[in-house]
C-alpha cells in the first residue's frame, strides 16, 4: 500500500475519506500521531502527520523511526514524503515544486539508523541514489496528470533546525551543491531505505533561503502561509493522481 507522510502545511489530507485510525506503538516509541486509514477515489491510502495533527512536533523531535516502522508494519511498501524547503537555487522561487533526487544531510543528534545496538552484525546500506527513482516517476507524472508543473531533480539539504540558517550558511550549502534546504527529510529518506521502503519526495518552496530573493536581510516568516496554503492545495491534488496511479 502507498503511505503519505505529510509535512507542515498538509497534516491533513482533506480529499481522503478516511475509514479509520490506528494508535500504534513500535520497538521505537510512538509515532507523530495515529496512522490514518482511508481511500482517495476508492485507492487506498494511509496518512500521517509528521508533525502531529496538531503540528506541535518539531523537526529535531520528529521520531522518524517510529513513524517509518508504524507505517511498514501496517502494510506501507512505498512511501510520498511532502516536506517544505527554502529555495537557494535562483528559479526555486516560493510556490514552486520539486522532486529531488540528492540529498544532503546536515542534521545531528537524531535517532537515525535501525541498525544500532551491540548485539547487532555491522550493517551498511548503499544511499547512493537516495530516493526511489520509481516512485520519483510516479510523482513526477502524477504532477502531469494533474496539469500541475514541477521541477524535477535537485539537491535537498537537510538542516538540524527549527532556526532558520544563516546567510553565510546557506552560501555554504549552495557551494556544496544543494538547490533547497528543510529540516525533515534525513533520516526520514535513510529510515526508509533501512526497511526497503520506496520512498521519494515532492518539497513545497515555500520561502527563499536566507540572504538570497526576499529573505535577503530576513527571512519574511509572515508570508510563508500565504504561500503554502496554495501550494499544499496543488500538492493534495498532485497526491490524489499518484495515489491514483498506484499498484497493489
Ligand atoms: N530552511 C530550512 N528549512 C526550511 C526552510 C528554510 O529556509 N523553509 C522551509 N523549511
Amino acid at each position: 500500500m502507498l503511505a503519505i507522510i505529510g509535512g507542515t502545511g498538509l497534516t491533513q489530507l482533506t480529499n481522503l475519506k478516511i475509514t479509520h485510525r490506528q494508535v500504534m506503538r513500535t520497538p521505537y516509541g510512538e509515532p507523530s500521531g495515529p496512522v490514518t486509514f482511508g481511500t482517495i477515489n476508492q485507492h487506498e491510502v494511509m496518512f500521517l502527520a509528521r508533525h502531529g495533527y496538531g503540528h506541535t512536533i518539531p523537526p529535531h523531535e520528529v521520531n522518524y523511526r517510529a513513524n517509518l516502522w508504524a507505517l511498514r508494519d501496517q502494510g506501507a511498501k512505498r512511501i510520498i514524503a511532502a516536506t517544505s524547503v527554502g529555495g537557494i537555487r535562483a528559479d526555486l522561487i516560493p510556490g514552486t515544486l520539486v522532486v529531488p533526487d540528492q540529498i544532503i544531510d546536515y542534521t545531528y543528534g537524531r535517532d537515525f539508523t535501525y541498525f544500532d545496538g551491540k548485539d547487532r552484525p555491522v550493517t551498511h546500506i548503499d544511499f547512493t541514489r537516495p530516493y526511489n527513482e520509481q516512485m520519483r516517476q510516479q510523482i513526477l507524472a502524477a504532477v502531469n496528470r494533474a496539469g500541475e508543473a514541477c521541477v524535477d531533480g535537485g539537491v535537498h539539504a537537510v538542516t538540524q533546525g527549527p532556526r532558520l540558517e544563516t546567510a553565510a550558511e546557506v552560501n555554504r550549502l549552495e557551494r556544496d551543491g544543494a538547490d533547497m534546504v528543510g529540516m525533515t527529510g534525513m533520516p526520514e529518506a535513510s529510515l526508509a531505505k533501512e526497511l526497503g521502503l520506496a520512498y521519494a519526495t515532492i518539497a513545497v518552496v515555500v520561502n527563499s533561503a536566507a540572504g538570497r530573493g526576499d529573505s535577503r536581510d530576513r527571512v519574511p516568516l509572515e508570508t510563508i502561509g500565504v504561500v503554502m496554503s496554495p501550494a499544499m492545495e496543488r500538492v493534495r491534488n498532485i497526491l490524489e493522481h499518484a495515489v491514483e496511479q498506484d499498484g497493489d
